[in-house]
């Protein structure tokens, strides 16, 4: 039966998210990995970062990657809105967590990964809230080990509560079961 557009979509609650946080933080700590430091990409990745600071009291650094400029002009590869600068010294020789919300085609996080990995830190490991189970178009670089995805989900639209215009409908359809 076809779904229709509505059933087609994840609509996330801010518990659910909060939950798959933690329980993000529980894989990591159960892999041994400590970071010294996280790194969020933003914008998506800001408040998950944030959420996981509660289990996993680090400091949070921020990147902005996107496929839109600030010129708002989609692009075909990613581009650097905003990058650590002075602090990217302070990445060399230290364990670092690079954090997202999802892990679609993976093309972000590969141009991420490879960014930071140019300042020589002891460690990177890579946290997503959700990783869609498709094929993915950016592959993870072979220095990265860790790979932490709180929920593997089917290829559809996820929508976040961060997004939502009306967060009251946006809550009662995430409270929906599943489709
Ligand atoms: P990836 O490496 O993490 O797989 O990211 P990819 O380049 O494939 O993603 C491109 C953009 O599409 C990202 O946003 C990502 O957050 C967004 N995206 C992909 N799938 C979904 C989804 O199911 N739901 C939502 N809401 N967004 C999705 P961006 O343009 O880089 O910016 P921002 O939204 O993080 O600010
Ligand atoms: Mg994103």
């Amino acid at each position: 039966m076809p779904l229709n557009e509505t059933e087609a979509k994840y609509y996330l609650s801010y518990a659910r998210i909060h939950e798959t946080v933690k329980r993000l933080a529980g894989m990591i700590a159960a892999a041994g990995f400590d970071p010294d430091v996280m790194v969020a990409i933003g914008t998506g990745g800001f408040i998950p970062a944030r959420i996981l600071k509660t289990f996993l009291p680090k400091p949070i650094l921020a990147v902005g990657i996107s496929y839109y400029g600030i010129d708002n002009k989609p692009s075909d590869t990613p581009r650097t809105i905003q990058w650590i600068d002075e602090v990217e010294q302070k990445l060399a020789g230290r364990r670092v967590l690079l954090v997202d919300e999802v892990d679609d085609s993976r093309v972000t996080l590969e141009y991420c990964l490879r960014e930071l990995l140019r300042h020589r830190p002891k460690e990177i490991a890579v946290a997503v809230l959700h990783n869609k189970n498709k094929e993915k178009r950016g592959r993870l670089p072979l220095e990265v080990e860790k790979y932490f995805a709180g929920e593997l989900l089917e290829d559809r639209w996820i929508c976040y509560p961060w997004d939502a215009e009306d967060i009251v409908a946006h809550e009662r359809r995430a409270n929906e079961p599943l489709p």
